[in-house]
């Protein structure tokens, strides 16, 4: 599909974003200190380097299991309508669960994700993301710890993608149309 040009402004740099998750590890240990049930279930794709990089920092007896759910497609707007594409492989039933998802915009996938979680009635539920539009919300929802609240703009990097591009970048960087 072609693609208007565009270019991509840093916003929030790897070296930020490492300070940041350092900080929050810390706060998720004392929250899950003497827990050995705890699973950390990643969004995919969005969250797949934030997770990779958060559980490196827990030091706490853990599982990673992932769970796939529709989003934007190809396109900048959300489809509001979500659909579970991959489940988990564990149950999650008794257990504690940390949801790493990689930002919250309209809340809607937060939101779906939260109740498929509690329906399993895990033991303890808590959620991370590592970016937050908040005056983007249509679903009242926020994450129990987030990394970096953000304004209304696109961004890639880190793991997230704009038409499945630029999930490698090492920063978090917006999309700018030229
Ligand atoms: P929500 O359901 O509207 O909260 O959308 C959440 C999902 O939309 C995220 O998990 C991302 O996959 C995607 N998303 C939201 N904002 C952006 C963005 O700025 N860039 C890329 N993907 C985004
Ligand atoms: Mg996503």
């Amino acid at each position: 599909m072609p693609q208007r040009p565009y270019v991509i402004d840093q916003m929030i740099s790897a070296k930020s974003i490492a300070a940041r998750i350092e900080d929050l590890s810390c706060e998720i240990h004392d929250e899950f200190a003497g827990t050995d049930k705890l699973v950390v279930v990643g969004l995919l794709r969005g969250s797949f380097v934030f997770i990779a990089d958060l559980v490196r920092e827990l030091d706490l007896p853990i599982e990673v299991d992932f769970l796939e759910a529709s989003s934007y497609g190809d396109g900048m707007e959300s489809s509001r309508e979500v659909r579970i594409l991959k489940d988990l492989r564990g149950a999650i039933e008794g257990r504690d669960v940390l949801v790493v998802e990689d930002i919250i915009d309209t809340g809607y996938t937060m939101h779906h994700v939260q109740n498929l979680m509690l329906s399993r009635k895990p033991a303890r539920l808590k959620t991370i993301a590592l970016l937050d539009k908040p005056t983007r919300r249509e679903v009242e929802i926020k994450a129990d710890w987030t990394g970096f609240e953000i304004p209304d703009e696109f961004v890639v990097g880190y793991g997230i993608d704009f038409a499945q591009r630029n999930r490698n970048l090492p920063y978090i960087g917006k999309v700018r149309f030229t």
